[in-house]
């Protein structure tokens, strides 16, 4: 059989961002991801949505090397999660190596775990001097950038608890991105906050979208989705259900499973 017309992503040049073949996790007897596949392009916004339980977070956290997969491939920018590859054979990574390649990523949580003795700017400082010992009067100036794009530019001297709760998530986000991340993963942003505040975090995320980030959205928002997303994958049970363009899965799907859910979150 030849395949003609079919480009693979080496090809193109564009290797695929996040690429899961066959991942599996558990956490002792409990089977919790069962054979995830997936790809996410360079500059996608990949959308996941799911019932609470399903294996998001835990899929999240073994892209950003905070969990080690049991079975399966998951790499990031063409790099396996936690391991080097020599010829055949596969090699853990060490701690340092690790944590070095988590930098590249950038996660912003339900709660926005602020430091709550620093200032915004300070928040958004942190990182880069401390991690990537990087000049205090450089950091300073990429912290201010950040807080302006957030829409906070006038609350960079604020401490978390003199910002509303969307405030702090924008701050987080702020924070993750001045390490220049090649990815950001969300894990159910906006879930914490008052609808009030939902829209401004989300205009943000709509913002790096739009600027060509690569992102993992798992959410409930199912307008930021069908609006901004590229790719929207249904997982329940540790498994991949169904995927697809958000417009089609949203309003089409095709699943008794995704059905269901859908009539409950829309
Ligand atoms: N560190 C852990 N140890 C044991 N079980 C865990 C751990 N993390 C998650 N789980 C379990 O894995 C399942 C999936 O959790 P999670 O990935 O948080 O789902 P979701 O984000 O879709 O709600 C849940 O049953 C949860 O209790
Ligand atoms: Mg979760």
């Amino acid at each position: 059989m030849t395949t003609t017309s079919m480009t693979t992503p080496a090809a193109t040049g564009s290797r695929p961002m996040v690429k899961a073949e066959g991942v599996h996790k558990s956490f002792g007897t409990a089977h919790i991801l069962k054979g995830i596949d997936l790809e996410v392009a360079p500059r996608e916004v990949f959308c996941l949505i799911g019932p609470s339980g399903s294996g998001k977070s835990t899929f999240l956290r073994c892209i950003n090397h905070l969990e080690k997969i049991n079975a399966g491939r998951l790499s990031v920018d063409g790099e396996l999660v936690g391991y080097r590859q020599r010829g055949d054979k596969l090699y853990e990574l060490k701690d340092s190596e690790v944590a070095r390649k988590r930098r590249d990523i950038g996660m912003v949580f339900q709660r926005f775990n602020l430091f709550p003795h620093m200032t915004a700017l300070e928040n958004v400082m942190e990182a880069p001097v401390q991690v990537r010992g990087e000049a205090k009067a450089s950091a300073r100036a990429r912290a201010e950038r950040l807080l302006d794009r957030v829409g906070l530019a006038d609350r960079a001297g604020n401490y978390p608890s003199q910002l509303s709760g969307g405030q702090q998530q924008r701050v987080a986000i702020a924070r993750a991105l001045a390490m220049e991340p090649k990815l950001m993963l969300f894990d159910e942003p906006t879930s914490a906050l008052d609808p009030e505040l939902v829209g401004d975090v989300l205009d943000v995320m709509r913002g790096l979208a739009e600027d060509g980030m690569t992102m993992i959205v798992v959410t409930h928002e199912m307008g930021f989705a069908r609006e901004v997303g590229d790719a929207l994958v249904f997982m329940d049970d540790g498994v991949v259900v169904e995927s697809g363009h958000p417009r089609d899965v949203l309003t089409n799907p095709q699943h008794e499973r995704t059905k269901s859910f859908l009539s409950k979150v829309l």
